[in-house]
């Protein structure tokens, strides 16, 4: 049977990205990209759909046929922080919706991205395994470690095919992450390429895992079309790409812009990134899935000023 993808949260960071390389995949026909709220602009189907309404989301999919939904909404670590409750009720109450829905009308396969910010101070800091403990110290990752039991609950209990995978900051230039404690290695590039000063609300020597966007989207697909006997993990694969501090980015952007400055002004988010993982371990992921990242800091660096450069031309 030919797949039909539903993506919750498509205007996201990621979600705008992979909705354009799963309709590559898939077919435009075959992807129904889907969010709050319009914004973005997909040259394939949309659907304005909010995930916290069961009926309108068995609605989605009863209408498309949808065999894969990947769930990508989600309010993230910082802005999660400002509402608590809201942001608890928010995380859990679309993932609940959409395993249901996945379960009652018989969904395939689904995606629920994971995160670093499942890990807390009582986890190993450097080369984090993946069965490392989880005592997550932001509701955004506490919503993400209960995501992950409940994802592999009802692969147990209901041979739901959940796939899960703890993604690490992720940097690109085709998009805008928001509400993140990442970001700022995505709005850095901006200023620089701009040649404007970048104020930084982490500390200089902040390490933390990164990946490029290209190799969290790969990563995602060639887990979704992995064997399904070859999943072994069904709460979340650590994923790894590379880690670096903000000092380690300044050092790059300053080969290109030997004059680019920053100003150093943590505020709670340093507090948020003190507390995750400053490398992944991700052996699991190649072992059973063949997971292998391809960039390095040198290689993000050049293709995001490359690239924004070009954005940033073509607007004028
Ligand atoms: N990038 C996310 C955040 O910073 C982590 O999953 O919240």
């Amino acid at each position: 049977m030919k797949a039909k993808v539903l993506v919750i949260g498509a205007n996201g960071q990621l979600g705008s990205v992979l909705v354009k390389e799963l309709q590559h995949h898939y077919g435009l026909d075959n992807v129904v990209a889907s969010d709050i709220r319009k914004g973005h602009h997909f040259k394939g189907k949309f659907e304005e759909l909010d995930a916290t309404d069961r009926e309108q989301l068995t609605e989605v999919v009863l209408r498309y046929g949808i065999t894969q939904i990947y769930h990508l909404a989600a309010i993230l670590s910082a802005k999660g922080e400002a509402d608590p409750l809201a942001t608890w009720d928010l995380n859990m109450k679309m993932l609940f919706n959409v395993l249901e829905v996945a379960r009652i009308h018989g969904v395939d396969k689904v995606f629920f991205p994971s995160s670093i910010a499942v890990f807390g101070e009582d986890a190993p800091w450097v080369n984090t395994p993946n069965k490392a403990y989880l005592n997550p110290a932001t509701v955004y990752g506490m919503s993400k470690a209960a995501g992950e039991q409940w994802a592999q609950y009802y692969f147990l209990r209901y041979g739901l095919d959940v796939r899960s995978l703890r993604y690490p900051g992720i940097i690109g230039y085709q998009s805008l992450p928001g509400g993140g404690t990442t970001d700022y290695a995505v709005d850095i590039f901006h200023k620089a390429v701009l040649e404007e000063e970048f104020v930084c609300f982490l500390n200089e020597d902040t390490t933390l895992p990164m990946i490029f966007m290209e190799d969290a989207i790969r990563a995602t697909l060639e887990l979704m079309e992995a064997p399904k006997e070859d999943i072994k993990i069904r709460t979340a694969y650590n994923l790894a790409g590379s880690s670096f501090s903000p000092e380690d980015i300044v050092k790059e952007i300053r080969k290109f812009y030997p004059e680019f400055k920053i100003r150093y002004e943590p505020d709670f988010r340093q507090d948020i990134a003190a507390r995750w993982p400053k490398s992944i371990n991700d052996i699991e992921a190649t072992m059973d899935w063949g997971w292998k990242p391809q960039y390095s800091l040198e290689t993000i660096v050049r293709i995001m000023i490359d690239k924004l450069r070009e954005q940033y031309v073509a607007q004028q």
